[in-house]
């Protein structure tokens, strides 16, 4: 890379940003703060980061290779769509981006803090509680929610969701640690803008609820191992490779301007422990919401992100395991993909032979979008119709007996089934959900099934007594969606307990509750962890649990 510099204009901003001669587009728009989908943090694998050359500039960058023509096809090359992230900028360009390719400003919800809003005792005891404010945080991978918290009261003031601005590295903790793992320099960077992100969203808080900042007195923060190790700064690269050790599990406890907040210098954060590198602050929080020890064994925590993180409460204690569910439940890694937002599909409806129905999210029913993508909701949704309707097969081919006109075939003779059309689209275009996504869904729901199962193979139990199902997915999901695809065993769905953001609950509870910081660390001394990867039956049940039942189909 030589240090000749062009310029890049951006034609629906009339903006220019500076780029260095080689370098991708998707390097230089992340460098200008572009918030541009880029799902798989630029790895050339989620196919998200389309952009438009201007005519004009189809010599000023580099020529496609074969990443872009399998994401994009002939027609789209033609017509000038080009990947950012696959892109060098050889000389001036000019480039146009598709509202598809934008990061929506409006940001993903977090669950309700049901386990929380549950607990009115706690309030009887909030008269010996201390003056001020504190600051509950679940650091997500996609979303942050900050609660602002009257600690005499002992009661939420206020809340808010911001966008985790890492996003901007990928969807998932794999592709921040890789960028990292890359650029040292970048552990820093991606430090502030959590904690930037976090400071604008207590401004905001406080703004509107007319409290000083410097009245908060405490933090609590949440988050799996990665986010936890990038919050405070810790390079998280041994968590990304065997045997995947976290640097720290203890619980951090430190001034708030050590990590850059600037509200109250007198405040201090505490991050709640750790258990391995995959099972995170966020869990440890979330059990302790759910009172998980207190429940009958048999009970079992599901939390599904692109990290599945289940605890189950055995006969013998609490056993914790991770599974690789990967990004397919949260909406990325498919073909039409996105979080949910509006525009949004979250749920299908295939009446018959012929007719489709989405159910489409729209925060704001005045203006409402036009359909995007899926969120993951929607994904599941999607799948569990073309099971019921026979589209798809149990081994997650699509039927090619059938006659539906939805059904077409796409790329090397491989059948998609179309969810909207031109018209009711955003860009307008076709959206179909694909051989290639069904099998995302299988590797899914096929990873989080086998943690289930051998937990409960570890347990001697058939299956759970209760599933308490927490987090942003898990709050939205249709249950009977969720067992339709299998993804969990067969319960019945009065057994499924939706537990809402139950690590955001957590985090409220221990500003509260001093006893729960310390049973925290109790919590990560005392809990064992099952290791899949390594259990002499994942192979066999991670097969059998890549097929859907077969009774979607009876
Ligand atoms: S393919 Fe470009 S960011 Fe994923």
């Amino acid at each position: 890379m030589g240090s000749k510099r062009h310029t890049i204009q951006l034609s629906s901003e009339d903006r220019q940003i500076t780029i260095e001669h080689g370098q991708t587009l998707l390097e230089a728009l992340i460098a200008a703060g572009v918030f541009l989908r880029a799902d798989c943090g630029g790895k050339r694998r989620c196919g998200k980061c389309m952009i438009k050359i201007a005519e004009s500039s189809r010599a000023s960058v580099s020529q496609a290779d074969e990443t872009e023509a399998k994401f994009l096809g002939a027609r789209q090359l033609a017509a000038r769509s080009r990947l950012a992230c696959c892109t060098e900028v050889l000389n001036d360009t000019a480039i146009e981006i598709p509202e598809t390719s934008r990061l929506s400003p409006e940001v993903a919800q977090k669950g309700p803090t049901i386990l929380f809003d549950k607990l009115t005792a706690l309030k009887a005891s909030a008269a010996e509680m201390i003056d001020g404010y504190g600051l509950a945080v679940d650091l997500g991978t996609t979303t942050i929610a900050v609660y602002l918290c009257n600690l005499a009261a002992a009661e939420v003031t206020a809340s808010i969701s911001v966008r985790n601005p890492q996003v901007l590295f990928g969807d998932d903790v794999m592709s921040r640690i890789g960028a990292v793992g890359q650029n040292e320099d970048l552990l820093l960077r991606l430090q502030k803008m959590v904690v930037k992100a976090i400071e604008w969203g207590t401004n905001s808080l406080c703004r509107s609820t007319r409290i000083e900042p410097g009245k908060i007195q405490t933090m609590i923060v949440v988050g799996n191992t990665t986010m936890i190790h990038l919050f405070v700064g810790t390079d998280p690269t041994s968590i990304g490779m065997f045997p995947y050790n976290p640097q720290f599990v203890e619980e951090q406890i430190f001034e708030a301007p050590k990590v850059g907040f600037r509200f109250n210098p007198n405040t201090t954060v505490r991050t709640l422990p750790l258990i391995t590198g995959f099972i995170g602050a966020d869990i440890v929080s979330a059990t302790l919401a759910a009172k998980l020890s207190h429940t009958r064994p048999g009970t079992m925590l599901v939390d599904v992100g692109t990290n599945g993180e289940i605890m189950f409460l055995g006969k013998e204690g609490l056993v914790a395991t991770s599974c690789a569910t990967g990004p397919a439940f949260e909406g990325a890694a498919i073909t039409y993909g996105m979080h949910a937002v509006s525009g949004a599909i979250d749920a299908v409806k295939i009446d018959g032979s012929n007719g489709v129905t989405c159910s489409v999210i729209q925060k704001d029913p005045a203006r409402p979008k036009k359909i995007a993508g899926l969120c993951g909701t929607g994904v599941v949704s999607a799948v569990a119709e073309l099971l019921r309707s026979k589209m798809i097969l149990p081994d997650g081919a699509f039927n090619r007996q059938t006659d539906s006109k939805q059904l077409l075939l796409g790329d090397n003779d491989t059948p998609e089934y179309v969810l909207a059309g031109p018209g009711e689209t955003e860009g307008d275009r076709t959206i179909t959900f694909t051989q290639k996504d069904v099998r995302a869904i299988q590797l899914a729901k096929g990873a989080l099934r086998t943690g289930i199962d051998l937990l409960c193979l570890e347990a001697g139990i058939e299956r759970p007594q209760k599933i308490l199902l927490a987090g942003a997915f898990g709050s939205y999901i249709r249950k009977k969606d969720a067992l339709t695809i299998g993804m969990f065993p067969e319960v019945s769905e009065e057994d499924i307990e939706v537990v809402g953001n139950a690590a955001g609950a957590g985090a409220i509870l221990a500003l509260f509750d001093d006893h729960i910081l310390a049973q925290a660390n109790e919590l990560r001394q005392s809990t064992r962890v099952l290791d899949l990867a390594s259990h002499p039956n994942f192979q066999e049940i991670f097969i059998a649990s890549l097929e859907f039942p077969k009774t979607a189909l009876s």
